[in-house]
C-alpha cells in the first residue's frame, strides 16, 4: 500500500448547481473526472488532517464505485477515520444527522436527488459542512476554482474496501467505519415526536401508503413506520433501493408519483399517502382524496408544528424559498413569528438555522424541514404529519379546509419547461430582466403589476448577497408569477414558472387549481413569451 500522486489536468464545468455538481453518470466514469472533483474539495478546506469525513450516496449506479475513489483520496490527503453508511448507502438527511452527532468536519454525499438513475442516468456529489448542511457559497466558488487549475490529486494503490461489513477497518493509516445508515437517524426521529401517539393511531386501524419509489428510503420507512410505529406490513410500497430506482424518476410529484396518487384518489383509498425522493430529502403529503401542494404543508406544519414534543414551545421562526407560495408568510404573521424568504436551494437556510432564527423551512419543490438537520427532510415531515394527525384526531383533508379557512388558500402551481435549449431559455430570462422597469404600473387584466425584480438575497447573519435568483412579477391582487432557470437540470435548461393568486372566500376555496389560476397563466405567458420562445405549447409537468 503506498500513497501515490496523479498528474491531471481540469475538466471545463465543474461548477456546482443548486445542490452539488451533476452530470450524467458517463461523464463522472471518465477516468480522473470524479477524483479531480474530490481533490478540489479537500484543497478548499482548511486543515482536514486527522478530522472525520461522513460519506453516503442514495444508492444509484455508480454509488459504490464513487465511493472506493473517495475512500482513497481521503487516505491519501491525510483524512483520520471516515464513517460510511452500510453498502454505501445514506439518505440526505440522514448523512446530516451522521455529520452532526459524530461532530464530522463535514460529509460527501453522492446523489443526484430526484434525477433519474442508472448506465446513463444521473449522478451527483456535494460537500456539506460541520452544521451537517450543504456547503456555502463562498465555499463552493473555491471548490469550482479549484477544478480550473488542478494538475495533480494523490490517491492510495490499497484495495478497495469492504462497504457491506459493520465494523472499523483501515485503509493506510485511515479508519473506515461502516456504520447502519438508518439507525442514529431512527433515534434522532423517535427524540423529536410522540411514537406512542403514532402507535396508538395505527393500532386503531389508521392506514397509510409510503411510496419510496425503489429509492434511498425505503430501509428507513420500512424500520419506523412498519417496524417501530407498528404500521401494516406493506405500508412501504417500492421499498427496496435499486440502482438504476426500477427506470423510475424519484420525484414525488403527481406526474412521477402517479401510483400513489391513484391509489389515494381511488375507492377504499388509505387515510394518509406519502412519498419521498432518490435521496430522500423530499416529501409529498396525500390524504384520501387530497392532495396537500408542498406550500401548504409548509404553512400547515408551521400553524401545527406545536403539536409534536420538540415543537411544543414554539418556532423562533420559519423562512421559505423566494418562489415558494406565501401560504406561510400569514402563518408567521398571524403567529408574530420571525420570517426569511430566501433563494431557491435549502443552502441558504442554513445560516438561519444556525444562528437560531428560525426552526422551520420549506421550499415549494416537496421539500420541508427543521432545525433538527442542515437538510430537508423528507420522512421527518411524514413523521410530524403523522404526530399532528395523531394529536388532532382530525383527517388530512379536514385540517386542509381548515387551514385555508382561517388563513385563506394561495392557489399555486408551477410550471416546468425541461431539457429546452439553452439559448431559447436565456432569451426568456433576457427578455424578461430588460423589461423589469416598463412593466411596473402595466395593467393586466383587472390587474396591475406593482413589483417587478430580479431576486437578490442579503444574508442577514453573515451580509453575504446572492443575486440573480429569478424574475418575480407581483401585482396589485397579491398575485404572483416567478420564472427562473433550473440549476440541477443535466440536459439542456429547465425553465420554471411559478404561478400564484390569494383567496380569502372559502366558498371559492374547492376550485381546481389549474381552473383558479387560469387568468394568471395566460398574462404570464404574454409578459414572458415562454411558450413562443421555446416553441413548446405546453410544460413538460405540472405540479
Ligand atoms: C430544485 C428545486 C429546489 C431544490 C433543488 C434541490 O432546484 O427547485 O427548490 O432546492 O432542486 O433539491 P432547481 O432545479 O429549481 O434549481
Ligand atoms: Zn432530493
Amino acid at each position: 500500500m503506498a500513497i501515490i500522486t496523479i498528474e491531471t489536468t481540469p475538466f471545463e464545468g465543474q461548477k456546482p448547481g443548486t445542490s452539488g455538481l451533476r452530470k450524467k453518470v458517463p461523464v463522472f466514469q471518465e477516468p480522473h473526472y470524479l477524483a479531480n472533483f474530490v481533490q478540489s474539495i479537500f484543497d478548499a478546506l482548511d486543515g482536514i488532517e486527522g478530522e472525520t469525513l461522513v460519506v453516503g450516496g442514495d444508492g444509484r449506479f455508480f454509488n459504490e464505485d464513487a465511493i472506493q475513489i473517495i475512500l482513497k483520496m481521503a487516505a491519501a490527503n491525510g483524512i483520520a477515520r471516515v464513517i460510511v453508511g452500510q453498502n454505501g448507502l445514506l439518505s440526505t438527511p440522514a448523512a446530516s444527522c451522521v455529520i452532526r452527532k459524530y461532530g464530522a468536519m463535514g460529509g460527501i454525499i453522492l446523489s443526484a436527488s430526484h434525477n433519474p438513475a442508472g448506465k446513463n442516468g444521473d449522478f451527483g456529489i456535494k460537500y456539506n459542512a460541520r452544521n451537517g448542511g450543504p456547503a456555502p457559497e463562498s465555499l463552493t466558488d473555491r471548490i469550482f476554482e479549484n477544478t480550473k487549475s488542478i494538475d495533480r490529486y494523490v490517491t492510495s494503490d490499497a484495495s478497495d474496501a469492504s462497504l457491506g461489513t459493520i465494523g472499523t477497518q483501515s485503509l493506510e493509516d485511515m479508519a473506515i467505519e461502516i456504520i447502519d445508515p438508518v439507525t442514529d437517524y431512527a433515534e434522532l426521529m423517535g427524540s423529536l415526536f410522540d411514537f406512542d401517539k403514532i402507535k396508538a393511531l395505527f393500532a386503531s386501524g389508521f392506514i397509510m401508503q409510503f411510496d419510496a419509489m425503489h429509492a434511498i428510503t425505503g430501509p428507513y420507512a420500512t424500520a419506523i413506520l412498519e417496524g417501530t410505529l407498528g404500521a401494516a406490513k406493506g405500508t412501504v410500497i417500492n421499498a427496496t433501493p435499486l440502482p438504476d430506482f426500477g427506470g423510475g424518476h424519484p420525484d414525488p410529484n403527481p406526474v412521477y408519483a402517479k401510483t400513489l396518487f391513484d391509489t389515494m384518489f381511488g375507492e377504499d383509498a388509505p387515510d394518509f399517502g406519502a412519498a419521498s425522493d432518490g435521496d430522500g430529502d423530499r416529501n409529498i403529503i396525500l390524504g384520501r382524496g387530497c392532495y396537500v401542494a408542498p406550500s401548504d404543508s409548509l404553512a400547515i406544519l408551521a400553524a401545527n408544528a406545536h403539536l409534536a414534543p420538540a415543537y411544543q414551545a414554539g418556532l423562533k421562526g420559519v423562512a421559505r424559498s423566494m418562489p415558494t407560495s406565501g401560504a406561510v408568510d400569514r402563518v408567521a404573521e398571524a403567529k408574530g413569528l420571525s420570517f426569511f424568504e430566501t433563494p431557491t436551494g435549502w443552502k441558504f437556510f442554513g445560516n438561519l438555522l444556525d444562528d437560531g432564527r428560525i426552526s422551520l423551512c420549506g421550499e415549494e419543490s416537496a421539500g420541508t424541514g427543521s432545525d433538527h438537520v442542515r437538510e430537508k427532510d423528507g420522512l421527518w415531515a411524514v413523521l410530524l404529519w403523522l404526530n399532528i394527525l395523531a394529536e388532532s384526531g382530525k383527517s388530512v383533508a379536514d385540517i386542509l379546509s381548515a387551514h385555508w379557512q382561517t388563513y385563506g388558500r394561495n392557489f399555486y402551481t408551477r410550471h416546468d419547461y425541461e431539457a429546452v435549449d439553452t439559448a431559447s431559455a436565456d432569451a426568456v430570462m433576457d427578455g424578461l430582466r430588460s423589461n423589469l422597469n416598463a412593466l411596473v404600473g402595466q395593467q393586466f387584466g383587472d390587474d396591475t403589476v406593482t413589483i417587478a425584480e430580479d431576486f437578490s438575497y442579503t444574508d442577514p447573519v453573515d451580509g453575504s448577497v446572492t443575486s440573480n435568483q429569478g424574475i418575480c412579477i407581483v401585482f396589485e391582487s397579491s398575485a404572483r408569477m416567478v420564472v427562473r432557470k433550473s440549476g440541477t437540470g443535466t440536459e439542456g435548461a429547465t425553465l420554471r414558472l411559478y404561478l400564484e393568486t390569494y383567496e380569502p372566500d372559502a366558498s371559492k376555496h374547492t376550485v381546481e387549481t389549474q381552473d383558479a389560476l387560469a387568468g394568471l397563466i395566460s398574462v404570464a405567458e404574454h409578459i414572458s413569451g415562454i411558450r413562443a420562445r421555446t416553441g413548446r405549447d405546453a410544460p413538460s409537468v405540472i405540479s
